[in-house]
């Protein structure tokens, strides 16, 4: 079993390097399939005038964008990232009240009591240490500072990512499975454990809030096949895999998502935590 610092280098090297490069590469297709989740938890976070905010994660800024133009030119956003080519990216929108760190948010050297708001839009779910990362997001926070995140629920509650890979899967060679603690993608699916870390953490009891869409997965099935191979679990999956395998995959995923055919495309449904936590 790996340690938690050897979970979190995992983390750095794949943010750093494949995956960093896949999610630039995917990022206009990823960031339509979010659009919902992203306004929704941006609503929550309501930024305003004049305030300090950090955007955990913040991946290209898109949402930093959305966050200092709420705050304006009297407020101050800092999105802070561990991939160096994402916030390259993020950096050069030239936002005048944004700056960028490429660091660790887990340990990160934050201006302590300073941030009246921590936002993350799917940047939290990566930490070796979670505890330890949202402690020290926390002391980042004023005492009347709020903590804003929007993550993934569980694989069963997300069938546009669950149909496909349960459909590949017989044909690829073995997935390692994440274990419960691990970071990844749905690794706040279990909300008891999102409230475990957050209280352990030191912040108030959290609240968390359902959000449900469906997710476009593309135009047509071989539309959906031509993308999906880019980003996740399966993409990586792929590139291990002999091209005999991934045409079985491929044809199993076609099976799989026919049924889902929709005069607006390939949509299943996708499901998010909102969680809300003050500072104590
Ligand atoms: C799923 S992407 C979301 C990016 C961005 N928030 C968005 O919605 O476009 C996850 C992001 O978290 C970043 N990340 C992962 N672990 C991190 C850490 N320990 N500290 C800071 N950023 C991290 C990754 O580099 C990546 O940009």
């Amino acid at each position: 079993m790996k340690t938690q610092a050897e979970l979190a280098a995992d983390q750095a090297a794949f943010w750093n390097g494949s995956g960093g490069k896949m999610w630039l590469a995917s990022y206009d297709r990823i960031q339509r399939g979010i659009a919902g989740f992203s306004d929704a938890a941006l609503a929550a976070a309501a930024a305003k005038p004049g305030e300090s905010a950090i955007d955990v994660g913040c991946g290209t800024g898109e949402t930093t964008a959305r966050l200092s133009a709420a705050v304006g030119s009297s407020g101050r956003v800092l999105g802070v990232d561990i991939s160096e080519a994402l916030v390259e990216a993020a950096r050069a929108q030239k936002l005048a009240n944004a700056t960028f760190a490429v660091a660790d948010a887990a340990t990160y050297a934050f201006e302590q009591g300073a941030a009246d708001l921590v936002f993350s839009r799917f940047g939290v779910m990566f930490f070796g240490d979670p505890v330890k990362a949202f402690r020290n997001l926390r002391g980042a926070m004023k005492p009347s500072g709020r903590l804003v995140f929007v993550c993934w629920r569980t694989p069963q509650e997300n069938p546009w990512g669950l149909v496909p890979m349960r459909a590949a899967l017989p044909h690829l060679p073995p997935y390692e499975r994440p274990g419960p603690e691990d970071p990844g993608q749905y690794a706040f699916g279990d909300r008891t454990r999102v409230e475990r870390i957050l209280k352990e953490a030191g912040f108030g009891t959290p609240s968390f809030e359902k959000l449900d869409q469906s997710n476009t997965l593309g135009r047509d099935v071989s539309d959906v096949l031509e993308n999906l191979g880019k980003f996740g679990p399966l993409a990586r999956l792929f590139k291990e895999a002999t091209p005999e395998q991934v045409a079985k995959a491929k044809d199993a995923i076609a099976e799989a998502l026919a049924p889902h055919a929709t005069p607006e495309g390939i949509r299943l449904p996708a499901a998010c935590w909102l969680v809300r936590a003050a500072q104590h």
